[in-house]
């Protein structure tokens, strides 16, 4: 299966710190069986440019790349997890930050009580920039939305869901993560991994969960998503 969304890469956001962490990560990746990586570092336009980031992005890609050279690691793709800003909707340079050959955007909301511009703005990347939008982690806005009227607005749009699987892991979150993949019906799944130990790959425990509450169906439904979405 595919870990939808990772901080694996080094030295380019708060995720991994080291080159050794990075391995390590992959290698724990591998271990849990899973085949395809997909590498989203943080994007925040009012602290980088997409230029900038692409940059920075290459180099850390180069550099894991190297000394992942001649092992059975995971594949590696490449994307951002970018935050909202307003405007984000007309800017035509987002494009760039799409998972690699893909028009696929995982985008990072806002933690607060969404806006009827947020989304004005998400409409706008879907209808006039044609982009295929993923909302990374849903389960962690959802209790900042104590009016649901935007929240059910936002899910109306032909757009899909990301979820962490560690939120199906543990006793506080995991009601409210079972109850959203069942009304979302299918989701794409990533680790969001940070590092090796208080965020680390945990993708192999987040598909026992939802194996044992959903059955083996709805980990076919995830990995034909995740699949599609990758173009795969
Ligand atoms: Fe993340």
């Amino acid at each position: 299966m595919i870990d939808f969304h990772t901080h694996i890469l080094p030295k380019i956001d708060d995720g991994s710190q080291k080159i050794g962490e990075s391995m390590e990560m992959m290698r724990q990746e591998a271990a849990q069986k899973v085949e395809m990586v997909v590498a989203t570092p943080h994007f925040y336009a009012d602290q980088d440019s997409v230029h900038r980031f692409l940059k920075r992005r290459e180099d850390s890609v180069s550099w894991l790349r190297q000394s992942l050279a001649g092992g059975s690691a995971p594949s590696l793709r490449f994307g951002a997890e970018v935050y909202y800003f307003p405007g984000i909707g007309s800017a035509e340079l987002i494009r760039q930050l799409c998972m690699e050959e893909t028009s696929v955007l995982l985008l990072e909301l806002p933690f607060c009580q969404w806006t009827k511009e947020m989304f004005r703005e998400i409409k706008t990347l879907i209808k006039r920039q044609q982009l295929t939008i993923v909302l990374a982690h849903i389960e962690r806005y959802y209790a900042y939305q104590k009016d649901l009227t935007i929240w059910n607005e936002i899910f109306a749009l032909p757009l899909y869901a990301q979820m962490n699987a560690g939120s199906f892991l543990h006793r506080q979150t995991r009601r409210l993560a079972f109850r959203l993949l069942e009304q979302m019906g299918t989701v794409v799944l990533g680790s969001d991994c940070h590092n090796t130990n208080s965020r680390p790959p945990n993708m192999q425990k987040g598909w026992e969960m939802i194996r044992k509450k959903f059955g083996e169906e709805k980990l076919s439904e995830i990995e034909n998503l995740e699949k599609r979405l990758c173009g795969t």
